[in-house]
């Protein structure tokens, strides 16, 4: 038995070994925005940092997060049978239920596997991956794939200028492993769920408030509504300093930080964590620009990007760090394990 550097009593540590990804062909730009709704591409660039979303045209979550799981077993030459478990962050799962979990299951052919959704809004992805390093950690199970995948197309009303240029569709994994060596892998996390914020972002049609009805269809309930302003101030806030009381409570300074890994909702709410850090633009992974905010997928998709394209190294420190819908909010702390 190791004692962690959190003076956590256990054998095993999780560690990121393989990364996925998926992004439909279909891309939006902002002049396409200008063609259906009063904006306009300096706006959008200056108040959001986005420049182009994809969209997915045929298909569902899970086909996101099914071609993401596929990629990620190509790049490590993975058996579908390896998976022990799968779960999916997700607020757009294809459906109540089966769980999108099932439907990936079944179409990577994950024979062994058991699973499930997890549901957090924008901080999906990073909930997830502390429950499947639990699971890692726990020394019950060898390989789970913890994916991000959303497609907020089917949520998003293409009329409401406020919120249809945020958001695009995308799938991104990772897989979990143990390791015996604890430097490196998932060290810390500090998570947080506050509902008294639940009137500034939600989805109000469709559950078992509101079930489905021509009412709720025609009041426009099965779309996303959001208090931008409301939420840019928390989120600024919330983002940023629990990325800090990360760093201090593992007594980092911004320079052992290799990459902020923040969701991708707003360049400006990036901008402020990296500043609260004492972190320059240039160790913040950021593909907002190209990708908009695809909610659960943001962070998963910023890894798979930066890790292929050589930007990260075995043994950097990184922070992840995201704000969503609740509110829920957190940062997690790892050590890249892969060369
Ligand atoms: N094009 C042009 N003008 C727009 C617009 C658009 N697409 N969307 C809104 N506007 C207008 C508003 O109507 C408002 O006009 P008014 O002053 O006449 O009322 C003006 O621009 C400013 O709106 P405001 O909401 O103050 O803009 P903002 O600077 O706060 O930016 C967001 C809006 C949504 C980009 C920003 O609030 C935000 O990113 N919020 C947080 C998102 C987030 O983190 N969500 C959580 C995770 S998903």
């Amino acid at each position: 038995m190791q004692i962690s550097p959190n003076g956590k009593n256990r054998k095993y540590n999780a560690v990121i070994t393989g990364v996925g990804m998926y992004v439909p062909e279909k891309v939006l730009d902002n002049k396409y925005f200008e063609s259906i709704v009063d904006t306009n591409d300096e706006w959008i660039m200056t108040r959001t940092g986005i420049k182009e979303r994809r969209i997915l045209e045929n298909g569902a979550t899970s086909t996101l997060a099914t071609e993401a799981v596929k990629d990620l077993l190509r790049s490590r030459n993975l058996s579908p049978e390896e998976i022990d478990v799968i779960i999916v962050a997700t607020v757009t799962p294809d459906m109540f239920f089966p769980a999108t979990a099932c439907l990936v299951q079944d179409n990577v052919g994950a024979k062994n596997a058991w699973g499930f959704d997890i549901s957090a809004a924008c901080s999906s992805f990073l909930f997830a991956l502390r429950v499947g390093s639990g699971l890692i950690e726990s020394g019950l199970y060898k390989k789970v794939v913890v994916v991000g995948a959303d497609k907020m197309s089917a949520i998003v009303d293409y009329t409401d200028r406020n919120t249809c240029i945020l958001f695009g569709d995308a799938g991104s994994a990772v897989l979990l492993e143990p390791t015996e060596d604890f430097s490196y892998g998932i060290q810390d996390s500090i998570l947080h769920v506050d509902g008294s914020g639940r009137n500034s972002l939600y989805m109000l049609g469709g559950g078992s408030m509101n079930p489905s009805s021509h009412e709720t269809v025609d009041k426009k309930m099965h779309y996303i509504y959001q208090d931008g302003k409301a939420v840019f101030k928390v989120a600024v806030v919330g983002m940023a300093n629990v990325s800090y009381e990360i760093m201090q409570k593992n007594h980092l300074c911004s320079e052992d930080v290799a990459y902020l890994v923040p969701h991708q909702a707003n360049l400006r709410i990036i901008d402020a964590t990296a500043n609260r850090m004492g972190i320059s633009r240039d160790k913040v992974m950021i593909n907002i620009h190209k990708f908009g905010n695809t909610t659960s997928a943001t962070i998963p998709l910023c890894l798979t990007e930066y890790y292929r394209n050589g930007k990260v190294k075995k043994g950097d420190k990184l922070v992840l760090a995201a704000f969503g819908a609740g509110f829920t909010w957190g940062s997690i702390y790892l050590t890249w394990g892969m060369d």
